[in-house]
């Protein structure tokens, strides 16, 4: 093999199946939690059947019940809304299970599972028209850009916790 690296620093040919960018490493990843009211109805298994079928890998996994603390910094880009502190009381309710799930466009393919956030505007056959009940529960969350994938993964994952 010719070894082209000078001391530490080795850097991976473009196509060797090492990611050079940090943000390579999300761009096919997003975050998920299947929220405390699908988790009382009892549907998490049937919405990680649905996750696993519409072709997402799951990266990493847990189930956990978020402080109010917890949540309020999870939503803090919401927290001029109106409905924010009823979204961390909810969110902070019961045990919900949080993912990362990884599939090529992983970020737009997955709301395209999920629908609209309002589950009366979304379509057919979705995570949502099946499984939640109004736009505060709304059975699930999906990431809604690569960058917010990364900073929510983190949040959640430790570096050990993926697989
Ligand atoms: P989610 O995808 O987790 O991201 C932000 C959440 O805020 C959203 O899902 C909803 O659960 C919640 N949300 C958005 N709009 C409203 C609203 N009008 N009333 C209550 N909750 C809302």
């Amino acid at each position: 093999m010719d070894d082209k690296r000078q001391g530490l620093t080795f850097a991976p040919a473009a196509g060797s199946g090492v990611n050079t960018k940090s943000n390579d490493f999300m761009s096919n990843r997003t975050l998920t939690m299947i929220k405390p009211d699908a988790m009382k109805k009892g549907y998490a298994g049937a919405i990680l059947d649905m996750i696993i079928k519409g072709g997402f890998r799951i990266v990493a996994l847990k189930q956990i019940q978020l402080s109010a603390e917890k949540a309020a910094e999870f939503y803090a880009v919401h927290k001029e809304r109106p409905f924010y502190g009823e979204l961390v009381e909810f969110m902070s309710s019961g045990p919900i299970i949080a993912a990362i799930l990884e599939k090529e466009n992983a970020v737009a393919d997955f709301r395209a599972l999920i629908g609209a956030t309002d589950p009366a505007k979304a379509e057919k056959g979705t995570i949502r028209k099946l499984y939640a009940s109004s736009v505060g529960e709304n059975a699930v969350h999906g990431s809604d850009s690569d960058a917010n994938a990364k900073i929510e993964a983190d949040f959640f994952f430790s570096s050990l916790e993926r697989f």
